[in-house]
């Protein structure tokens, strides 16, 4: 039985929605309250049991790859000032053994995918998105996003994208599925359609930037084909995949957040400020202020 060992991270995007805080820094980068996106992600693939990250870079990303290495200076410089548990936070970042290859223009999530192909080689691989942070309560037994995927994926061998329920008026923002058949959370899938126009949506079933695949979809993503808004489309690839082999769609578990864009970055931002220790209860209180002042003059 085959599993999965290798996720590739595509970060190459030009982050235009966050402009212009992304003219000099990478989307991936922006903070939610002390720690950079791309770490909750890298985080998610290492408890999902993954060994090998590439993340797909591309113009002005070093920040990046500079991250997720040795700082010495700063290591020592906390040290020195015996501040022991940010050194460790500091240092939870750089032991994580991370890969890089660039991407030489922005042609679109499929084309970033393709970039990594010699390295993911003839096995099985996923693929973690930045824009999307899923968190799962432990405490109830809910695994990892990419997890979820990797365990189906054991039982059928096949391909497999996550996929949540969206509201329907949201459903053009996303790659949408077709379900032929459910099992469980499982769906088998008749089309794949990115971006429909609103109102054509085949379900609501959106997919959320956690996938599983075996190698033949880069005999899809080598053909370079042009889809919607002139990118070469992941989705596109995933359709074509899906006439010659299964790829399945499975509802995963867990609380997914929208960190691509400036209002589900903000609000996510809040959610988890607000399960900090350090800070939490003050902004409570802060938010409880504000929303009564705003009541008052309304
Ligand atoms: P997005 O379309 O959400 O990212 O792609 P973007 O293009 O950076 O964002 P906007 O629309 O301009 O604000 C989803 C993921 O795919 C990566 C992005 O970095 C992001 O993590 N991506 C996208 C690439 O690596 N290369 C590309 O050519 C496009």
């Amino acid at each position: 039985m085959k599993t999965i060992k290798k996720a590739i991270i595509p970060a190459a995007g030009l982050g235009t929605r966050f402009l212009p805080a992304t003219k000099a820094m990478p989307k991936e980068m922006l903070p939610i309250v002390d720690r950079p996106t791309i770490e909750y992600i890298v985080e998610e693939a290492i408890e999902s049991g993954i060994e090998d990250i590439i993340i797909v870079t591309g113009k002005g990303k070093r920040a990046i790859e500079d991250h997720f290495d040795h700082n010495f200076e700063l290591e020592d410089n906390l040290i020195k000032k015996e501040k022991f548990d940010l050194l460790e936070k500091v240092n939870q970042a750089s032991n994580v053994d991370i890969h890089y290859i660039r991407q030489k223009e922005p042609k679109g999530l499929g084309h970033a995918v393709w970039c990594a192909r010699k390295f993911i080689g003839d096995e099985p691989f996923a693929v973690l998105l930045g824009d999307d942070i899923v968190r799962v309560q432990e405490d109830k037994g809910e695994k990892p996003g990419l997890r979820q995927l990797i365990n189906e994926f054991e039982k059928t061998q096949s391909s497999i994208v996550g996929v949540q329920q969206v509201p329907e008026n949201e459903t053009h923002r996303y790659g949408v599925v077709d379900p032929l058949t459910v099992e469980g959370r499982r769906y088998k899938v008749s089309n794949f359609v990115e971006k429909p126009k609103q109102g054509t949506a085949p379900s609501n079933l959106a997919i959320m930037g956690r996938y599983v695949f075996t190698p033949e979809i880069f005999d899809f993503l080598d053909k370079q084909q042009i889809g919607a808004g002139g990118e070469i489309q992941l989705t596109d690839a995933i359709q074509m995949l899906n006439e010659i082999q299964s790829v399945y769609a499975y509802d995963f578990e867990g609380k997914r957040y929208d960190v691509g864009e400036k209002l589900g970055f903000v609000k996510t931002t809040v959610e988890l400020a607000l399960e900090n220790e350090e800070i939490g209860e003050e902004l409570y209180k802060y938010l409880v202020e504000k929303v009564n002042a705003r009541n008052l003059t309304y």
